[in-house]
């Protein structure tokens, strides 16, 4: 880790910051009055939200609440997502750049959308999804790396009312197979490859073989990113190359389809405590109005600005934060294939140099790897253009914040640490970059309208520094609406600890996000991290149970227990304990079978850091794997209380052969 003295002294004391003047000057948000606004004008003050869009029909009502935790938002209003992100910014900013495109390799022509561009390229692409017999409601998936045609894509689907699906290029051929046959989807847009780190990658070899375990006839569009660095699949019987069907579309207009504030915009699978993952429901209206109103408030993203989130758009961060936030906001947001570190640890902060972007928002665990590359990379640039610093995904350390906010933001620019969720759709606990004092490793209050709370077991708010719960005590416009085709997986995942399910009432129906917290005087929350079965790798979810079932399918193994380690970069990385049947060796080969058997199931953000062969693994007396145990061992923390534990011999056991 790269040492600086003069920051260590200077920064390691301070404990709180107040927002740079010059900076409180230009907010979109700069009244501390917001908070009481929202607090005594509740559900009301979330117009200002749902006033950021165009409604083709205005809502009748601003939150129905009669049915919890069945919530409906902005209901009887109708408008579409497509039209409030392209068409809608024409007059004013058609010129101007909605999307810019940095590819890799890094020689290669980038490439520039203006938002006529842009309304031209969804167009041609819904009339050719419309061609294709893709009918308002059907869910089509998409599995496409960072390139310009994955947001096309998902506003040409907005645009005739399709909801869709994004599975994460990163993710295996089974994983796309198990989201197409849970959302029953019959369209899939995919591509033949993309680049990383100067090679190319085989992406139409994958996709073919996750459509081979699908379950229904599919049609696929395939768009050519490689050109004559392709792998030569060809293309197969019901697939089509994307650019021959756009060229059938030349200049055709696609009439937005009129959606209801309530009818589904997309799906999202995510990792959940159980093997299965969950189909996140999100709606045009609420989600819309509420990734646009959090992209102004939060990120302080104005029309003029150059946005850049080099996050990928296969998770929920990229949905709401590079795609639909900022384009309903007529910014322009930057997108870039590869990776920080390729062709040099300084990728990210040449880009913003060149294209003098005003916000940056990343994950921690991208800034500690920048603070463990060192910080010659930034301050080889001019980053005078950064206005402003985000963070998302998981806990900030004190250190690692005062090192971006040092080295990244010159000392100039607020810090917003963001704490949401999938489900939530939008942030949630995060400061007013104009308004509120920052706490380095806090994220801050709740925002404006959103009833955070910190609870004990008993639902009671816990005492200032007490570690607790955290839970969401009324609704709000991003929030899921359900798990696609499974309300009472719904209601079990989210609604049962804290609520009284027999009710009728909203206010006895709390949000549980399944995350760990700590609260202070000034109302301030630490999130401390999951304390469900979900792990948290490098700021992407992953659930235990999908990979010990990926690693119980691997010929030779009996048994799997997995827990999330501390990791100095990733935040934390997968362990695996594993008992093998007899007659099989724990050896290096079998060390391989598993890892390839968990990159087969998942992909390579779940191949574990470790495996560890152990005879048995420590039970509670009912049977039930203690993973607390098998995580202190991870971390090599002291062993806990071990009082019911079945076999409190195999403990010692383990943790031998991990320290071997
Ligand atoms: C964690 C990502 C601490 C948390 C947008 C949550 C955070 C999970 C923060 C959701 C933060 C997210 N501080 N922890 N600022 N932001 N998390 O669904 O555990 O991929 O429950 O959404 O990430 O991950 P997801």
């Amino acid at each position: 880790m790269s040492e600086d003295p003069e920051l260590e002294a200077r920064l390691a004391e301070q404990d709180s910051f107040e927002p740079p003047e010059s900076f409180v000057e230009q907010a979109n948000v700069s009244d501390p009055e917001i908070y009481e606004e929202f607090e005594e004008n509740w559900p009301g003050a979330w117009e200002r939200a749902a006033d950021l869009l165009d409604w083709k029909t205005e809502y009748d009502e601003v939150l129905d609440d009669s049915n919890p935790p069945f919530y409906e938002w902005f209901t009887g209003g109708e408008l579409n997502a497509s039209y409030n992100c392209v068409d809608r910014h024409l007059d004013e900013r058609g010129d101007e750049v909605a999307i810019e495109w940095v590819g890799e390799p890094t020689d290669e022509a980038n490439r520039t959308y203006t938002y006529r561009d842009l309304y031209d390229e969804v167009n041609e692409f819904a009339a050719a999804l419309r061609a294709l017999g893709v009918e308002e409601d059907d869910v089509v998936t998409m599995y496409l790396p960072m390139i310009p045609e994955l947001p096309i894509a998902m506003l040409a689907c907005a645009r005739i009312g399709a909801p869709h699906s994004v599975v994460f290029a990163g993710f295996s051929a089974d994983a796309l197979a198990t989201r197409m046959n849970a959302a029953d989807s019959d369209y899939l847009v995919t591509c033949d490859g993309y680049y990383r780190r100067g090679d190319p990658l085989d992406h139409l070899g994958k996709a073919n073989e996750g459509l081979d375990g699908v379950g229904h006839d599919t049609e696929t569009v395939v768009v050519d990113r490689l050109g004559d660095d392709g792998f030569g699949h060809g293309l197969g019987d019901d697939q089509y190359d994307y650019d021959d069907l756009v060229a059938e579309q030349s200049g055709t207009a696609v009439e937005p389809v009129t959606r209801d504030a309530e009818d589904m915009l997309f799906l999202m699978y995510t990792s959940g405590t159980t093997g299965e993952p969950k189909g996140v429901k999100h709606t045009t209206g609420g989600y819309l109005s509420y990734v646009a109103w959090t992209s102004q408030a939060v990120l302080d993203v104005k029309p003029e600005d150059t946005y850049f989130c080099p996050a990928d758009i296969g998770w929920i961060t990229g949905h709401s934060y590079i795609v639909y936030g900022p384009l309903a906001l007529g910014t322009t947001t930057m997108m870039y294939e590869g990776t920080p570190d390729y062709p040099e640890r300084d990728r990210m902060w040449e880009i913003v140099e060149e294209y003098e972007a005003d916000q940056f928002y990343t994950a921690p665990t991208a800034i500690r790897a920048f603070m463990k590359w060192g910080s010659e990379y930034p301050e080889g640039h001019d980053l005078s253009s950064l206005r402003l610093l985000g963070t998302v995904g998981e806990p900030i350390n004190p250190r690692a914040w005062k090192w971006y906010y040092k080295h990244v933001g010159n000392e100039d620019c607020p810090i917003v640490d963001t704490w949401w969720q999938t489900e939530t759709g939008g942030m949630m606990v995060t400061g007013l970059p104009g308004i509120s004092t920052m706490k380095p490793g806090s994220a801050g209050r709740p925002l404006p309208g959103i009833d955070a709370r910190v609870v004990d077991a008993a639902g009671e708010e816990v005492d200032a520094g007490k570690a607790g719960y955290l839970t969401v005590n009324k609704p709000w416009p991003g929030m899921l609406r359900t798990l696609y085709n499974n309300d009472e997986r719904f209601v079990s995942e989210y609604w049962t600890e804290y609520s009284d399910t027999d009710s009728d009432d909203p206010s006895d129906w709390v949000y549980f996000p399944e995350d760990g917290a700590k609260i202070d005087d000034d109302g301030y929350i630490t999130v401390l991290g999951r304390v469900d079965d979900v792990i948290n790798v490098s700021g992407h979810r992953l659930g235990t149970m999908e990979i010990e079932s990926a690693i119980v399918g691997v010929e030779g193994v009996a048994e799997a227990a997995v827990v999330g380690g501390a990791h100095e970069v990733k935040g934390e990385a997968v362990y695996a304990y594993v008992i093998l049947e007899d007659g099989y060796e724990g050896d290096d080969e079998m060390e391989a079978a598993i890892v390839e058997g968990v990159e087969d199931a998942i992909g390579p953000i779940a191949r574990p850091e470790s495996v560890v062969f152990t005879p048995e693994l420590p039970k509670t007396r009912s049977g039930k794997i203690m993973r607390r145990l098998l995580e202190d061992i991870a971390n090599d923390e002291g062993l806990g209380d071990t009082s019911t534990l079945r076999n409190p011999e195999i403990v010692e056991d383990i943790r031998e052969s991990v320290q071997d």
